[in-house]
């Protein structure tokens, strides 16, 4: 080859895999990111480059999973973070699986009506942002378990390079920038002063976050402890008393993640792995496509009315459920096995009908509210030794409850709100909880998380998972059916066009303008309410494929500034 030549094709291929342009390995498929080793893939390139340079040096999936959640702190405070929390679902190469909880809790003097006023309702804006929507931290304690138990390489190694990406910084991308004007004013609002994030930021500035660093580094010196015991837990509840908090020194030293059995189900040829409560999305997924299972969605065809129909009318009734019976595990008894039993499931079922909908209301009660924009990230690793990791980890809203700790660097979540802070009344996400998630202290709110791995034949197949609220389940359920179902290749998957059901409100939200108008009308004529304009699907979903030879196909959102890395 000539040089200028040579110098074009490796220039289109490195612009190919930075962009995460898919690359077409057929006439007709449009492929991911292939890789022969190892795949990781984020929401951002910096961090699917962290946590796949680890890889290189010979770390296992657990030790790039404590890389990239902190390059995503540093890169993308929109939902990475240290101040929040998450689940990890795994399967070791030997085929064994698990799930760690990293979920916030209630602080100890949280009580069940602390979102109530004198009369019974619901303050507003109280359980969404500022100081009072801050649970406790769990992903430094999450990322030092899963590392402790499976981790290979020291963890002063594996901050380095997260530590150097806060230093140098990182360049604002477009959607980047949008998010921080989008928010700028809240932030400001809550933090009554001008924060690292509200300065004008515009896209291609480089943004450096030297408190961040220097929290790093006290992490990778002294541990876990340094940010439930040491200086960092010191300045974080300083900080919160002059806000007013209700969180005590004692709640981040109570601090415990848990190592929980994984909900595992079986459809069709696949054994599916998704994370147990309490987060609702194994449960729910499970639910969801053990009662699509008995329909031949391949006849009707992708996104055709009546997967369609099949689809909301199972969502519906999963969510209705989940309204009812899910919350933390340690709290409450949620009957699990009786929830996900055939009998129970083909009863739901019987009153399903392709000739109209079943009115929510016929399923169950609830009062509904309007939805804000909702944020969490997820990121898939497979490691070179076969390990994989799922792992989806929040602030809940996009910066979480705006309340930025400027010495330390990073935002806190506004977890308490995936409680019910009254049962009955809906969250942020339109979700309606009972009593079985209701506030208690020390108490997990209710997620809808949903890391997920799937077998096919007991081998590895898919690693996958998504953020987005209450519509992660079926942005999960999608993408797998795309896959099993509508024989999809891991981006194509990914990118289709998304719709969602939740029980309540009763409508059906639709990917704004990638659905025909002929398909919506013939929903509406057979009573489906649509609804495309206030309720976007906020889904940005990362996944990997294991390829018939062996290769793995990395399907990293368009919707975002999602990246494969492989190798
Ligand atoms: N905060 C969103 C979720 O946990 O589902």
């Amino acid at each position: 080859m000539k040089p200028l030549f040579s110098i074009l094709v490796l220039v289109v291929f490195c612009l190919s895999c930075k962009n995460n342009t898919p690359v077409s390995s057929s006439q007709s498929k449009k492929r991911g990111v292939i890789a022969k080793n190892a795949m990781v893939v984020t929401a951002r390139e910096e961090a699917s480059k962290i946590g796949a340079d680890i890889l290189k040096q010979g770390g296992n999936a657990f030790d790039a999973m404590f890389a990239t959640e902190m390059a995503l702190a540093v890169v993308y405070p929109y939902a990475g973070n240290l101040g929040g929390g998450g689940f990890m679902v795994y399967r070791l190469a030997d085929g064994k699986t698990g799930a760690l909880d990293y979920r916030e809790k209630a602080p100890l003097a949280a009580h069940k009506t602390m979102y109530l006023d004198n009369e019974g309702n619901v303050v507003k804006d109280m359980s969404t942002v500022g100081v009072h929507s801050v649970g406790v931290p769990g992903t430094i304690a999450g990322i030092f378990a899963a590392h402790e138990r499976f981790g290979t390489l020291p963890t002063e190694e594996l901050l380095k390079p997260v530590i150097a990406l806060a230093e140098n910084g990182f360049v604002v991308t477009k959607k980047q920038h949008e998010k921080l004007d989008h928010y700028d004013s809240i932030m400001r609002v809550v933090n009554g002063k001008d924060i690292l994030f509200t300065k004008h930021i515009k896209a291609n500035d480089t943004l450096k976050n030297i408190a961040l660093a220097q929290t790093l580094k006290r992490i990778a010196k002294n541990g876990k402890d340094e940010f439930y015991k040491g200086e960092t837990a010191q300045q974080l509840i300083r900080f919160l008393n002059q806000k007013g908090t209700i969180m005590t020194l004692k709640d981040l030293e109570l601090y415990n993640p848990k190592w929980r059995d994984p909900i595992e189900f079986q459809y069709k040829d696949f054994t599916i792995t998704s994370m147990s409560p309490p987060s609702s999305g194994g449960l729910c997924l499970a639910q969801i496509m053990k009662m699509m299972e008995p329909f031949d969605l391949k006849s009707y065809g992708h996104n055709s009315v009546k997967s369609i129909q099949v689809m909301v009318e199972a969502e519906r009734r999963a969510y209705a459920d989940r309204s009812f019976f899910l919350g933390d595990p340690d709290f409450v008894d949620i009957p699990t096995k009786e929830l996900l039993s055939d009998s129970y499931l083909k009863k739901r079922m019987e009153d399903f009908s392709f000739e109209h909908p079943t009115p929510s209301e016929a399923i169950s009660h609830g009062e509904v509210l309007g939805y804000e924009s909702e944020e969490t990230t997820h990121y898939s690793i497979v490691d070179p030794f076969g390990n994989a990791v799922s792992v989806t980890t929040t602030l809940n809203s996009g910066y979480g409850s705006k309340l930025y700790v400027d010495e330390l660097g990073f935002f806190l979540n506004n977890e308490m709100d995936d409680f019910s802070s009254k049962p009955g009344t809906p969250n942020i996400y339109g979700l309606i909880g009972g009593e079985a998630n209701s506030i208690a202290p020390e108490k997990r709110m209710l997620s809808a998380m949903t890391p997920t791995i799937v077998e096919k034949n007991g081998e590895l197949f898919m690693v996958l998972g998504t953020p987005g609220g209450s519509t992660i389940i079926t942005s999960v359920l999608q993408v797998i059916l795309n896959v099993v179902e509508f024989d999809m290749t891991m981006q194509e998957a990914v990118d289709a066009p998304r719709l969602h059901h939740q029980w309540l409100p009763d409508r059906i939200r639709m990917e704004v303008d990638l659905f025909s108008e002929d398909l919506k009308q013939q929903l509406e004529t057979k009573g489906y309410d649509i609804n495309e304009a206030s309720a976007p699907i906020t889904a940005r979903v990362e996944a990997i494929l294991v390829l018939d030879n062996g290769q793995l196909e990395g399907g990293a959102d368009y919707r975002g500034d999602d990246t494969a890395i492989g190798f």
